[in-house]
């Protein structure tokens, strides 16, 4: 039972949409990710997904359903440091990062980031560090 330090855990990374886990629960994981710029758009059809601002920005788009229409038709929701956001199974979504920031998950162990998408080289269930 080890104290965890999310900075800490951060420096041990530096690459981007690219999940580390540093701790499982109740069947559930908890990853940290670097995100900048925009992921592939997906849903998970099974799992709901946390989304925790530990610094820095982001913008989560949604395809339908959520938030109000941007400049470019899709509804989004901007998440600042310290909010979190929960993405419901099924909904289609990308976030998108215009500089780098950090982000906790919470979500089913072995959830693929890329969900019902087509498999990229970004695609991952994360590895522990
Ligand atoms: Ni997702």
């Amino acid at each position: 039972m080890d104290v965890i330090d999310l900075d800490e855990k951060l420096g041990h990374f530096s690459d981007h949409w690219s999940p580390r886990i540093i701790a499982a629960l109740n069947g559930q994981e908890v990853k940290l990710a670097k995100f900048i710029g925009a992921f592939d758009w997906h849903s998970h059809p099974d799992e709901d997904e946390m989304f925790l601002v530990l610094h820095g920005s982001f913008t989560m788009e949604f395809r339908k359903s959520f938030g109000a229409p941007d400049e470019y038709g899709y509804r989004s929701v901007e998440l600042h440091e310290g909010q979190m956001l929960v993405v419901p199974k099924g909904v289609e979504h990308r976030p998108v990062a215009e500089e780098e920031c950090a982000v906790m998950l919470f979500e089913p162990a072995g959830l693929v980031n890329t969900g019902d998408a087509e498999t990229s080289d970004r695609t991952t269930t994360g590895t522990w560090i």
